[in-house]
């Protein structure tokens, strides 16, 4: 299937029903698109079309530019967002190169532009594809409105080790919800093509980057095919399907193959199985980086080796400009093969419509910057996005009561650091931090003691913040962790809170006053430890823009919390790995005690013989999918509309969802299916649908998710994609530890 080809029908049709006001032309059909590429290759000399495969960064004069812009020797340019720059760099390619043909400006919009959106990991806490789509929208509207046609973004490495900086970039540990986002997050860049607001998506780090050993960024990886298949590739293929334009391809060697070297995943699973037509880039300089993988000897041999493999631009190694004319030459790269990643990038520029609009309006893109719509979504994100792991009863507070609230902790104003990784372009002077929200909505009110200046500082007393603890009513403890802890090359081996947060939280619980720890983080950090030091913990990751008044709002009641862990939450970075989708082992855990429930004096010399550990038993922190509301919700009748079902059937379940509390509230709906035996072992569950439900306080309605049976196939012992016959467990539940399982058969 031809995904992208595809997307221009049903964008034309969009396109003809546009009302946004804005200036839009249109691509063309399929066939055009594609004869005018034809056209310009048939024009282009070889250098012309090297220099279209190569990708520069942006720095300093545009003179340095110039000359190489002017012989087409760039073919796109990254970290270039000045909109002044950004249209001289397009004219000159435009009217000063042979062919005119436009540059295609690059960047890391990650989680927003300008007004920056909770992480992804965060986004992912929302179980809410809708708002994720409009908020990569929202970022495409503003990097459009400054001349950026492409962001690398989405991320979509399965991550399962929080040790590993980069989680806080993707949607998490699971296949499904990963995909989910995928999907959201590439129509909402790419909205209709040809639009100039429409930014092309990158799917990236392709493949298995996430599973590093030891969560050391940029480390080798080991997984199978099956692994591959079954785990960490359905999301690119999802976000191919939703017709992601580009891909980049990841730093790592699985099993010994670099990415940006391997035949298999880029072309036999890519292009053949997928039919993947748009670009493969290589993420920055990781063709150069084979050479110190030990998969090629010079520059010269990686180039030859990536462009053999199937990638079609060089990020920053210039492996490509500098040998690839020498290897067509010499015989040891075919000019089709040129040919072939040219048409492939040059069918990107002219869907985004890069001919007909090289320019961007200046004056009309500076008017969308942080607009009141845009903080306005990024505040709705980081509310839905916020998950609540504690309530003693204290939340949500009720300010008629509080006189005097002490605000603390090294997060509490930190207005760069509450933006998260990869967020070049917001400006941290409009961030709302929780101290400027909650000043502003209680003057008066507020009594503000750092504690802690960063994360990081080592105090060992406390004396100033306690006192003022004892003289407020509520302590709100801001922790975590900054900005630049988590992200590319940032991998912890320690997660606990760092610095002597957890003794500041002590300290403060020590007053006697209620305390409600507000944790924001790059990744799942190890809290167990924090939670007695609190009444209330509620996790909000990295929250973007508008993290202050998003959980101001939810400590006071405004907005009750509906987030869900996206990833397990351990006790001991020595859990590591635990995901809920495990599979089985032939000594599943059955309750056996603890070291610290044994007598060693009688001598007991075993513990038991099943699959846990002795210090910290078998069970995560937090599973997956967890996280409180104000309410309580509550799941009962649940039933499958037949016993059993035909491969390509339908089934529907049933339920009832009660709202036993007195807050009105959203549940985040899980279904869950286990197939007990296979022709190799399966997950004991995966996530295979999942429903943002609101409730009035009190309400009951019942409810029917549908799932295709065909979304039970995988690839088993034979490596074809299908579903077993067989029993099947299904559960509807708040989290993925929790319900009770109802049975079914496939035929
Ligand atoms: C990262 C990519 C990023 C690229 C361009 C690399 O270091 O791994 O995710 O898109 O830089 O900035």
């Amino acid at each position: 299937m031809n995904n992208i080809r595809n997307l221009i029908l049903s964008s034309l049709l969009l396109l003809l029903v546009s009302c946004s006001g804005q200036k839009v032309s249109t691509v063309g059909s399929t066939a055009d698109i594609e004869s005018r590429v034809d056209r310009l290759l048939a024009r282009m000399t070889l250098s012309e079309k090297i220099g279209q495969m190569n990708q520069v960064s942006a720095g300093g004069e545009i003179s340095n530019y110039a000359d190489a812009l002017r012989e087409g020797k760039i073919g796109s340019m990254l970290n270039e967002v000045d909109p002044v720059k950004i249209n001289e760099y397009q004219r000159i390619c435009v009217e000063e190169s042979r062919l005119g043909i436009p540059l295609l400006i690059g960047r890391d919009v990650i989680h927003g532009f300008h007004t920056v959106f909770p992480i992804p990991l965060g986004l992912a806490a929302t179980f809410d594809p809708e708002l994720v789509e409009a908020g990569a929208r929202i970022a495409a509207v503003e990097a459009t409105g400054q001349g950026i046609r492409w962001t690398f973004s989405p991320m979509l490495d399965i991550a399962r080790d929080p040790r590993w900086g980069r989680m806080a970039e993707g949607s998490g540990e699971d296949t499904y919800l990963d995909a989910r986002m995928a999907e959201a997050m590439v129509r909402g860049y790419q909205g209709s093509l040809s639009d100039p607001t429409s930014m092309a998506a990158c799917i990236k780090h392709f493949v298995g980057y996430g599973a590093a050993e030891g969560g050391r960024d940029y480390n080798s990886t080991f997984l199978t095919e099956r692994q591959l298949r079954n785990v960490y590739l359905p999301p690119f293929e999802a976000a191919v399907k939703a017709g992601a334009m580009t891909l980049m391809t990841s730093f790592n060697d699985n099993d010994g193959v670099p990415s940006t070297g391997n035949t298999f995943i880029l072309k036999d699973v890519l292009r053949d199985e997928w039919g993947f037509d748009g670009l493969v880039v290589t993420d920055w300089n990781s063709m150069g980086e084979m050479i110190a993988h030990g998969f090629g000897t010079d520059h010269k041999d990686v180039a030859c080796k990536a462009v053999n493999a199937g990638v079609d631009m060089d990020m920053m190694t210039f492996g490509f400009i500098s040998h690839l004319e020498e290897l067509v030459r010499s015989g040891a790269v075919k000019e089709s093969v040129i040919d072939q990643a040219v048409r492939n990038i040059l069918r990107v520029k002219f869907l985004l419509g890069l001919f007909e609009n090289p320019y961007v309006d200046v004056e009309a893109g500076a008017s969308v910057q942080y607009a009141a719509e845009h903080l306005d979504a990024a505040r709705r994100s980081a509310e839905e996005s916020a998950i609540l792991l504690k309530n003693d009863g204290v939340l949500p507070l009720n300010a008629d009561r509080i006189r005097t609230i002490l605000v603390t902790g090294p997060m509490a104003d930190a207005p760069h650091d509450q933006l998260g990784t990869w967020s070049f372009d917001g400006d941290k002077g409009h961030t709302v931090t929780p101290l400027r929200a909650l000043q502003e909505r209680f003057p008066g009110k507020v009594v503000y003691v750092p504690g802690l200046a960063y994360s990081r500082e080592k105090r060992s007393r406390f004396d100033d913040v306690v006192a003022a603890a004892r003289r407020a009513d509520v302590v709100l403890a801001f922790l975590g962790e900054e900005a630049i802890l988590s992200g590319e090359a940032h991998s912890l081996a320690d997660i606990n809170l760092i610095g002597s947060q957890s003794e500041l939280l002590a300290a403060l619980k020590s007053a006697g006053k209620p305390v409600v720890a507000t944790v924001m983080a790059g990744r799942p950090l190890t809290i167990g430890r924090d939670l007695p030091s609190c009444d209330a913990m509620l996790y909000s990751f990295h929250p973007g823009t508008m993290g202050g008044p998003a959980l101001a709002n939810i400590l006071f009641g405004d907005v009750n919390p509906s987030g869900k862990t996206p990833v397990t939450f351990l006790r001991t970075v020595g859990q590591v790995p635990m995901y809920y989708s495990h599979n089985m082992t032939g000594r599943p855990y059955n309750g056996e005690k603890m070291l610290s429930e044994i007598d060693m004096e009688a001598g007991q010399t075993s513990l038991g013989n099943t699959s846990y550990y002795l210090d910290y038993g078998a069970y995560p922190l937090f599973p997956f999918g967890y996280g409180l509301s104000y309410t309580t919700f509550r799941y009962s009748d649940i039933s499958l509309d037949a016993e059993t079902y035909p491969a390509d059937g339908t089934l529907t379940v049933t339920f009832t969802l009660s709202n036993d509390g007195n807050f009105d509230g959203t549940e985040v709906v899980q279904v869950y299916v286990r197939d007990r035996v296979g022709s190799v072992t399966r997950p004991v569950k995966e996530l295979k649908a999942f429903e943002r439900v609101n409730l009035k306080a009190g309400e009951s309605r019942s409810l029917s998710v549908r799932i295709p049976i065909a979304e039970l196939a995988f690839f088993g012992l034979d490596g074809v994609k299908k579903v077993e016959p067989g029993d099947f467990q299904l559960w509807v539940a708040g989290d993925s530890a929790s319900g009770e399982p109802v049975s079914f058969k496939v035929q």
